[in-house]
């Protein structure tokens, strides 16, 4: 293990990575959850995160690189407090989610994966434009920190951004409260500092009634998904 690499890691964070590579029978599977500690730690997977995460796993340097820069997911900068993920996929952008990333970009001054403020500090925030965040019957949408801001509009989201750069933390439309993007990788990585956010998380609201509105229909007419036959089909032979 090089001490340059795992210089810039703290005892609690070597603890940690032994942690999540113990959960898997190959080491090298915990390669993701590693990848969200490191960012956990940085704010990011900078250099020294993907020798760090190499040398603990036994991979090349050029292995974990090419995991950390196919997944959006890792940022190779350091973030903000918060990520601020607005869809431009095609129902969102259709609907507005061009305008409200335009907008926000010129607003914050900054462009994809770029930081407004000093990175890490209160009320810096990262901008992204993301492909469809899968809730296209609340389009558009903005996810902060991977929590959704539903049926958003370029006011709605302006008010947002304003809130989250003073320091507030708005009450997403469902799921978990908002905390803030290091917190949210540690949980990825399969770690919780506070009990009561994870209970929160849990608790929270994740379908909206759009969501469920063919659910609700199909159970006031009495439809239902034909039964699974008792003898599983034999699987055509192949030519
Ligand atoms: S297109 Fe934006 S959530 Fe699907």
């Amino acid at each position: 293990m090089s001490e340059r690499a795992m210089s810039g890691f703290d005892e609690l964070t070597h603890v940690r990575a032994k942690e999540v590579i113990a959960r898997y029978p190959v080491a090298r599977s915990a390669l993701l959850p590693l990848l969200h500690l490191v960012q956990s730690v940085e704010g990011c997977v900078s250099q020294d995160g993907i020798r760090f995460c190499a040398e603990l796993l036994d991979l090349s340097t050029a292995e974990v690189s090419a995991v950390a820069t196919f997944y959006t997911m890792y940022k190779r900068t350091p973030c903000g407090e918060h990520l601020v993920s607005v869809c431009t996929n095609t129902l969102c952008a259709a609907l507005g989610g061009d305008d409200i990333y335009r907008r926000l970009s010129e607003r914050l001054g900054v462009g994809h994966e770029e930081t407004a403020g000093e990175p890490g500090t209160t009320g810096s925030l990262t901008l992204e434009h993301a492909e469809c965040l899968a809730a296209c019957d609340l389009a558009p949408v903005i996810q902060v920190n991977y929590e959704y801001f539903d049926n958003q509009t370029v006011e709605s989201a302006e008010r947002l951004v304003e809130a989250l750069q003073r320091g507030e933390k708005p009450h997403p439309t469902r799921g978990a409260p908002l905390t803030d993007l290091r917190t949210v990788e540690l949980e990825l990585a399969g770690f919780t500092e506070d009990p009561t956010v994870a209970a929160a998380a849990v608790a929270g609201n994740s379908a909206a009634p759009e969501t469920l509105r063919g659910t609700m229909i199909a159970a006031e007419r009495g439809w239902a998904a034909p039964a699974f036959p008792d003898e599983i089909p034999a699987l055509p032979e192949k030519s």
